[in-house]
């Protein structure tokens, strides 16, 4: 008879110290476990995002007309963004980027032409997280000197870069904001518009880490009975700034709608009277610094 083999095989089983901890593969610009990327369901990936209605819970509600949806903020910021990182909105009206960066661990600097509307975002944040979190200013963002500022911002923040920008223009005077010149919702034309749209966005652009991306929010709209692509247009402008297209979403607005409904026997009139169609989606383009 042979020897009976008593030797215990050394597996990582049991010998668990000869495992060695595998660092999860991630993007270098955000959080998601590629090795688990099947955890990731809620994460969208197409280019149809539907939304049957606005969140309005953890500190949203829907107090500005034309305020973004803050799915998008959520989809954005894990899709580009890790943990700690900084956003930049240029646009930030009633805040919707700052309170989602709070809502997941990032962190946000918001420019916004209106004081009583940068008063009224101070109000949602506590003086703890106006400090360390969120960091507003009232300015022009089409104007060049708005970088300083937004520098001095990162500087208290201890970053050099914001790592992902936000841009939801006005969709030029579709919803006026205010009466000042440099409102890009109060603009002569659209000409005017693209041009101070394109110097907002350069702005963004240079405040933003090379590699890192952005993303803009815009609609279409009709003028003289003609369709004005505002979104490809805009798109365009920020192309021949040097951002590279990652990706056009479309979205639909039902979840945008304060009055469903009430007009839409009215737009429905119109629409098959005029030869058009009745806007139901919105865009998201999203961009990357290379
Ligand atoms: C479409 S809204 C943005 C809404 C915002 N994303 C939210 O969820 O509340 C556009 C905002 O840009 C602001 N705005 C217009 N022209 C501006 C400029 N030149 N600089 C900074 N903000 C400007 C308007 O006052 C308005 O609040």
């Amino acid at each position: 008879m042979g020897k009976t083999n008593t030797k215990k095989k050394i597996t990582i089983e049991n010998r668990p110290e000869l495992h060695i901890a595998k660092s999860p593969v991630t993007k270098p610009y955000n959080d998601i476990e590629l090795d688990n990327w099947k955890n990731y369901s809620h994460i969208k990936t197409d280019t149809w995002w539907e939304f049957a209605s606005r969140d309005n819970t953890n500190g949203h509600s829907n107090d500005y007309h034309g305020n973004y949806i803050p799915q998008i903020a959520q989809q954005l910021y894990e899709r580009y963004t890790k943990k700690g990182d900084v956003v930049l909105d240029l646009f930030l009206g009633s805040g919707t980027s700052a309170i989602e960066a709070v809502n997941m661990n990032r962190r946000c600097i918001g420019v916004e032409l209106k004081q009583e509307q940068v008063d009224i975002v101070k109000n949602k944040f506590s003086q703890k997280e106006l400090v360390t979190d969120v960091r507003l200013i009232c300015s022009d963002s089409s104007n060049k000197n708005v970088t300083e500022k937004i520098q001095a911002e990162l500087d208290i923040l201890r970053e050099n870069k914001v790592q992902f920008l936000m841009l939801h223009p006005p969709y030029d005077d579709i919803i006026k904001f205010s009466d000042k010149k440099e409102d890009l919702s109060n603009c002569k034309n659209t000409d005017e518009f693209y041009a101070l749209f394109k110097q907002t966005a350069q702005n963004g652009y240079d405040m933003l880490e090379k590699g890192r991306y952005a993303a803009l929010i815009i609609g279409d709209e009709y003028k003289k009975g003609e369709l004005i692509m505002l979104g490809f247009e805009c798109a365009k402008r920020m192309q021949e700034i040097g951002f590279k297209t990652k990706a056009c979403i479309v979205k639909n607005i039902e979840g945008n709608e304060r009055v469903k409904g009430k007009t839409a026997n009215l737009w429905r009139y119109r629409a098959l009277n005029g030869g058009f169609y009745i806007f139901k989606h919105e865009y998201i383009y999203v961009f990357q610094k290379v």
